[in-house]
């Protein structure tokens, strides 16, 4: 059974409640001012307060102000016939559960009730919160105890120990980064400088020149000399990040600085002597990049010397629970609260999903369900429907672009989810605000790469070229 307690200064409404919510599975309690409902709290303990705003004596805000003081958790909802945002932002900041507006419509007020009630019934069930993890695992920040994640560990010990070059593999968003990061703080250059560049971002022709430096002159623009990476990084550790995107001219040099330690600036003819470690990763199969004759042979070898693969999330769904755990740990430190839990089936909801974007997906999902959460729990209800929706539990979900090209920043999940509801749901509409808001993003981040762009939205690039039109958007990226 559950408690009820209803506050509001009209009799005719709390008439209609009696009427409404008679029966076996709820008790309905009474007040009809905000001091007689704080009178009546800790008698009755309710599950679940529904108050007006508007009402003599205090008013149904400072009483809800009053309820947190008392107690933190409880789900109020409020009602009030006068609509203004104010009041419902202020609510909403104070944790208000929800707000009603009157009248109501009376299948509507049951609805939202018995879902209240329903997520205090989850919210009593969840298992308060319990640190898994230990202190060493958050120092270190990659979390796992799968036992492909404890292989991973091993050998991360181990290229610590070493100078060796190492390769790390795995999808977008598995930890690659994070990985190279954790050889470099354990390894015996940890006092020297750590410097990571993504040679997927960088211009090709702005690479070279980036890693190597260029000498006054070298081309039109370099009106001055330019120390590169290799060079700032000397006795340090360089994290080559998607290396799979490098020129054949710039894998040469490459290659020459692992086998001799040596390389000259572009436009210079002195070689420098530099004594850097490499670590390089990608998320493409290198192997076939080799088979094509995109890669070089000698070089894949060179980097392989030491191969770290990651694996994807969705083969170590162990590891979900914890990671969850941990972000939410994070989150709370950065907000400086205490952690949130969460409630029935929500792990088993994210056990079931298949992790395009893996951890970072994850993290990201965990971030906007805090940001959405109403109690102290996350919900099923707080996830996104391609998680928890029938559609996951039926096998029906849509399969996105592989994550791998399409990339995991915010804009390319946001945009694969917006489309994806989209074309599962045919009522809903991605308007159009948000669609040119998003190409423009996309055709930012890619450099205004057209094919890059409409892999990272999710559509063909047809679509993408329309949308490019009907928005008008050339003129504004001053792209071709
Ligand atoms: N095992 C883990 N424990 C905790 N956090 C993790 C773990 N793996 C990844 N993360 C987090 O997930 C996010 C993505 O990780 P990272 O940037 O290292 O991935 P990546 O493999 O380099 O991705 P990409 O290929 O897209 O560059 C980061 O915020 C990172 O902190
Ligand atoms: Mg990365």
């Amino acid at each position: 059974m559950s408690k009820l307690l209803l506050i509001d200064d009209e009799t005719d409404v709390q008439y209609s409640f009696q009427r409404i919510f008679d029966s076996p599975e709820i008790e309905l309690t009474t007040a009809s001012s905000g001091e007689e409902g704080l009178k009546l709290l800790p008698r009755v303990k309710p599950d679940l307060v529904v108050m007006d705003v508007r009402m003599g004596g205090i008013t149904g805000l400072e009483t809800l102000r009053r309820i947190r003081q008392i107690d933190s958790k409880l789900l109020v909802i409020l009602m009030t016939a006068y609509g203004t945002t104010q009041t419902a932002i202020e609510a909403m900041k104070l944790g208000a559960y929800d707000y009603l507006l009157k009248p109501f419509d009376v299948p509507k007020l049951k609805d939202i009730i018995h879902n209240a009630l329903k997520a205090a019934s989850d919210m009593r069930q969840v298992v308060s919160y319990q640190p898994l993890l230990e202190k060493e695992d958050y120092e270190l920040g990659i979390v796992g105890r799968s036992e492909p994640m404890q292989q991973v560990f091993k050998l991360i010990g181990q290229l610590a120990a070493s100078d060796a070059t190492a390769l790390i593999t795995g999808e977008s968003g598995t930890g690659k980064e994070l990985v190279a990061r954790a050889i470099y703080h354990h390894s015996n250059r940890s006092q020297q400088p750590f410097l990571a560049v993504n040679c997927a971002a960088i211009p090709e022709q702005l690479l070279e020149s980036e890693l190597f430096g260029h000498e006054r002159g070298a081309f039109t623009g370099a009106t001055n000399q330019r120390i590169g990476k290799f060079e700032q990084c000397n006795h340090g550790t360089i994290f080559l990040d998607e290396i799979g995107d490098m020129t054949p001219a710039t894998q040469t040099k490459i290659l020459r600085v692992l086998q001799s330690g040596t390389f000259e600036r572009v436009g210079g003819n002195q070689p420098i002597q530099v004594d850097v470690r490499v670590i390089a990763a990608t998320n493409r199969p290198l192997e076939q990049a080799v088979a094509k004759r995109q890669f070089r042979e000698d070089l894949f070898y060179r980097l392989n010397v030491v191969r770290v693969h990651i694996p994807a999330l969705r083969e170590r769904r162990a590891d979900i629970r914890l990671l969850v755990n941990y972000f939410l740990k994070n989150f709370a430190k950065e907000q400086q609260g205490s952690p949130k839990s969460v409630g029935p089936g929500v792990i088993k909801g994210l056990e079931k999903y298949h992790w395009p974007g893996n951890v970072r997906e994850l993290e990201n999902i965990i971030h906007r369900a805090l940001v959405v959460a109403k109690g102290d729990a996350i919900l099923v209800s707080d996830l996104p429907a391609e998680i928890t929706g029938e559609g996951a539990a039926a096998g029906t979900t849509v399969h996105l672009p592989d994550a791998g090209e399409a990339g995991t920043s915010d804009i390319a999940l946001l945009a694969r989810q917006l489309f994806q509801w989209a074309r599962r749901d045919p009522k809903l509409k991605v308007i159009p605000e948000v669609e040119r808001e998003l190409v423009i993003q996309a055709l930012k981040e890619t450099n205004g790469n057209q094919v890059h762009a409409a892999k990272m939205l999710g559509i063909t690039r047809a679509t993408l070229r329309k949308r490019v039109e009907k928005f008008a958007i050339q003129r504004e990226l001053s792209i071709k």
